[in-house]
C-alpha cells in the first residue's frame, strides 16, 4: 500500500502539538526518535486554528510542523480536521448543528458535532481538505490522508429529513414500493406524499430515549440507519475526492471506532472508499482477549485479507470509562502483538503528548505530564518502538490463511436488533462471538466475510443468526454448499428480507430448501432459564450433554439429519440440532444458542470433517496467530497468562524473527510475553 516509502510497521499515532508552545515541540522530536516513531496523526482538531473565519486561512504552524517532522524522519498521517467544526461557523450557518434523537436542536460545542447533510458543512468541510491538499502535494513528510475523526454522528434535522426522502426516492422510485417496503398499512401509515415521511427517533417512531432499538417502524429505523452511514460516507467521499483531484495517488482513509464494531456504519460498504482500513481499538483491561481477537479479524476482512493499519490504541490507561486502570506491564507490546499477529501493519496511539486540559487529560500518552522519557510508559513503548525497527519489513502485508469464515452483516445486525419480540436479550455481537470463541481457543483461524464475498476459498461458513436474507444470497449459499462447502446457520434465521418483511411459508424461509427443515414457532426464555441439548449416540438414542438459552426454535426436519433434541418442555424430543446433505455438502442449522462446550465441540467436528487442523495446540489463555508472505510463516505466540508457559512447537525449524537465533522442540513465554517464530513453508 505505502509502496517503497515504508519499510517496516509503522510506530506513532495522533500528535497535537498546535496544543503546545513552539520549544516543546524540539524536545518532543528528541523524545520521538528515543522511542523509535516515525508517524505522526497531525492536524486531527485543528479546524478552527487553521481558518479563523470563513475566508482566512492560516496553516503557517502547520507548515513548520511538517517540515520539522520530515526533518526528523517521521511520516506524517495528514487530518483534515474537519471532525469538529469551528465555533464561528455554527454561529453563523446554524446548519452545521444536528438535531439529536430526542428531536432537540445543538448549539456549538464538543466535537463530531456536524450534521452530514449541512451544505454549509459539505462545502466547507471539501474546500478544507482541498486546500490542504494543494499545499501540501509534494510534501516529503506526506504519506497519507486521515479525512475527519470516527464518523458517527446521527442527525434528524429538517436538511436531514429531506437528504432522507431524496435518498428514499432514489432506492425505491415510487412512494408505492416504500410504503409496500415498511408494510405502512400497519398502524395507518400509508404515505400520500414524500414529504409526509420524517425521521424516525423519539419524537416519531421511536420509543425508548435510552433503549436505540426500540422502534414502531422497523422498516423506517432500518432505513435511516443505511441513510445515514450513506450520508457520512458521502461526506468522506467529498473530502476524499477534493484531496484526489489535486493527488490522484493519495491514500486516504478515516479511522472507524468502537473497536471495529460500531453498530451505526456499514463498515463493509465503507471499506469500498477506503485505500486502507484503519481501526481505532480500546479494549479496556476486563475485555477478553477473544474480544479484540474478532474485531481484528473483522477488520482484515472488510479489504477480503487486506493488512490494515492499527490508527489509535492507547498506551496507557483510558480516561473515558468509569475506572480507568492502567495497562499493567508488557500489556502494551503484548497488545501490539495481537494487533500485528492478525493483519495490522502500524502501530499507533492516540496519543503521542497527553494534554493539559479539557476531556482527554488524564488519557495514556507516550508522553506523560512528567514530560520527560522516565516514565515507565515510555520506557515499555521505547522497547517496542526499537523492536519494530529490527523487525523492519519482515511481515509487512502478509497474509492470514483461513479456511473457515463467520459471514458479518450490518443490516442483518441492525434489523434483528430492531425486531420487537421475540426477545430483547438477542445481541448479534454476542452471539457471533461465541462462534468465533470457540474456533479462537482451538487455535483455528477465522476470517470474516459480507454477503458480497466469495465463498469458494472456505470450507465452512458460520452465518450466526442469519436473520435477514438478502437478495440472492440463498442461491448462493445453495451453489456454495452443493460444491462442497460447509454452511451453518443458527435459530432465528431466514426470517426476512432486505426489508425487514417476513417470508411466509415457514422459516427459515428462503434458507428452508438448504436446511432442510422448517419451523414451526420460536420460543423465547427467560434471562436465567436453560433448556439441554440431547445428543444423539452412535446406538441411535438421545443423551443430555449441553445446555442453550435464549431462543428455541421448534423445528420439524424436512430431510435433514437430526444430531440433537431438546430436553425439556413440552418441545421436549423435538430437533434441535440438524444438517442437511446438499450437493456435496452439508448445511447445519442450531435451533438454539448453546453453551460454549457445545460450540467447541461443534467446531472441533466441523474442522475434523474437513481436515482442518489448530495452528498450534497451546497451553491455555496462549493465543497463536500465522501470516505468510512469499515462502515464509510468521508464528506470533502471546502469552495472556500471569505466568511462564512452555509451548510445544511442531517440527520445523524457527527462528526468533527479532534475532533469527534458531527454536525447536519447546519455547518458554514469560508472563505476557510475545514471541515471533519465522519459519519457511
Ligand atoms: C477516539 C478518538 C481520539 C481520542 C480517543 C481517546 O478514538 O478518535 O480522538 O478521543 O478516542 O480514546
Ligand atoms: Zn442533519
Amino acid at each position: 500500500m505505502f509502496k517503497n516509502q515504508v519499510s517496516k510497521v509503522l510506530y506513532g499515532g495522533d500528535y497535537n502539538p498546535e496544543q503546545w508552545p513552539r520549544d516543546i515541540w524540539d524536545e518532543d522530536m528528541r523524545l520521538f526518535e528515543l522511542a523509535g516513531i516515525d508517524i505522526a496523526t497531525l492536524n486531527v482538531f485543528s479546524w478552527a486554528l487553521n481558518q479563523p473565519d470563513e475566508s482566512t486561512y492560516n496553516f503557517e504552524w502547520l507548515d513548520e510542523m511538517m517540515d520539522l517532522l520530515h526533518k526528523n524522519d517521521i511520516k506524517v498521517c495528514l487530518g483534515t480536521g474537519t471532525a469538529a467544526h469551528p465555533a464561528w461557523m455554527a454561529k453563523k450557518y446554524p446548519d452545521v448543528l444536528t438535531v439529536d434523537f430526542e428531536g432537540r436542536k445543538k448549539r456549538y460545542g464538543r466535537r463530531h458535532n456536524s450534521c452530514p447533510n449541512s451544505p454549509t458543512y459539505r462545502q466547507f468541510a471539501s474546500k478544507m481538505a482541498r486546500k490542504l491538499a494543494e499545499r501540501y502535494k509534494d510534501h516529503p513528510a506526506l504519506l497519507l490522508w486521515h479525512v475527519n475523526n470516527e464518523y458517527g454522528v446521527q442527525c434528524y434535522c429538517d436538511n436531514c429529513q429531506e437528504a432522507f426522502q431524496d435518498w428514499l426516492r432514489e432506492k425505491y422510485g415510487t412512494l408505492e414500493n416504500v410504503n409496500q417496503a415498511w408494510n405502512t398499512r400497519f398502524w395507518g401509515h400509508t404515505f400520500y406524499d414524500w414529504d409526509q415521511i420524517v425521521l424516525p427517533n423519539l419524537l416519531s417512531e421511536h420509543l425508548s430515549a435510552t433503549n436505540p432499538n426500540m422502534t414502531a417502524f422497523q422498516g423506517i429505523s432500518l432505513d435511516y440507519y443505511r441513510f445515514n452511514s450513506d450520508s457520512l460516507l458521502d461526506c468522506y467521499k467529498l473530502e476524499r475526492d477534493a484531496i484526489k483531484t489535486v493527488i490522484p495517488e493519495a491514500i486516504v482513509t478515516t479511522n472507524f471506532q468502537s473497536n471495529g464494531t460500531y453498530k451505526p456504519l456499514d463498515y463493509f460498504k465503507w471499506a469500498k472508499e477506503l485505500d486502507i482500513i484503519a481501526l481505532d481499538l480500546y479494549p479496556t483491561n476486563d475485555m477478553p482477549m477473544s474480544h479484540t481477537a474478532m474485531r481484528l479479524d473483522l477488520m482484515r476482512g472488510l479489504k477480503d485479507g487486506k493488512s490494515f493499519m492499527l490508527m489509535e490504541s492507547c498506551p496507557s490507561q483510558l480516561n473515558w470509562k468509569a475506572q480507568n486502570p492502567l495497562k499493567r506491564p508488557g500489556i502494551t507490546k503484548l497488545w501490539s502483538y495481537q494487533a500485528l499477529s492478525r493483519g495490522a501493519d502500524t502501530i499507533m496511539y492516540f496519543q503521542l503528548r497527553r494534554s493539559i486540559g479539557a476531556f482527554e487529560k488524564f488519557h495514556g500518552a507516550l508522553i506523560d505530564h512528567a514530560g520527560h522519557e522516565h516514565t515507565r510508559v515510555f520506557r515499555e513503548c521505547a522497547e517496542l518502538g526499537h523492536e519494530l525497527q529490527v523487525l523492519g519489513d519482515q511481515f509487512l502485508g502478509a497474509q492470514v490463511e483461513s479456511k473457515t469464515a463467520i459471514l458479518f452483516d450490518w443490516d442483518n445486525w441492525w434489523a434483528m436488533e430492531f425486531s420487537s419480540g421475540p426477545t430483547v436479550d438477542l445481541n448479534y455481537l454476542n452471539e457471533v462471538q461465541k462462534y468465533y470463541d470457540a474456533f479462537y481457543h482451538q487455535n483455528i483461524p477465522v476470517d470474516f466475510v459480507s454477503v458480497e464475498s466469495d465463498f469458494s476459498q472456505y470450507d465452512v461458513i458460520i452465518a450466526p443468526v442469519l436473520y435477514m436474507v438478502k437478495e440472492g444470497l440463498d442461491s448462493k449459499l445453495e451453489a456454495y454448499v452443493n460444491e462442497g462447502g460447509t454452511f451453518v446457520t443458527t435459530f432465528f434465521s431466514g426470517i426476512v428480507n432486505e426489508n425487514d418483511l417476513v417470508t411466509t411459508g415457514g422459516y427459515p424461509g428462503k434458507l428452508r430448501k438448504l436446511l432442510g427443515i422448517w419451523v414451526e414457532e420460536m420460543d423465547a426464555l427467560f434471562p436465567d432459564q436453560l433448556n439441554r441439548m440431547k445428543m444423539k449416540t452412535e446406538r441411535g438414542s438421545f443423551k443430555s450433554a449441553y445446555e442453550c438459552e435464549l431462543l428455541c426454535d421448534l423445528i420439524h426436519s424436512e430431510g435433514a439429519d437430526i444430531h440433537a433434541v431438546y430436553g425439556e418442555e413440552f418441545y421436549a424430543d423435538m430437533p434441535v440440532l440438524t444438517s442437511n446433505q446438499f450437493g456435496k455438502g452439508k448445511a447445519w442449522y442450531v435451533g438454539s444458542s448453546p453453551d460454549s462446550n457445545f460450540l467447541k465441540d461443534f467446531a472441533k467436528h466441523l474442522c475434523e470433517h474437513h481436515h482442518i487442523h489448530p495452528i498450534l495446540n497451546t497451553p491455555e489463555n496462549v493465543e497463536v496467530s500465522r501470516r505468510v508472505k512469499g515462502d515464509k510463516a510468521f508464528l506470533f505466540l502471546l502469552n495472556h497468562n500471569d505466568q511462564s508457559v512452555t509451548v510445544e512447537l511442531k517440527k520445523a525449524p524457527y527462528y526468533e524473527a527479532l534475532n533469527g537465533v534458531e527454536v525447536s522442540g519447546t519455547v518458554e513465554l514469560d508472563s505476557k510475553q510475545a514471541v515471533i517464530l519465522t519459519s519457511s513453508i
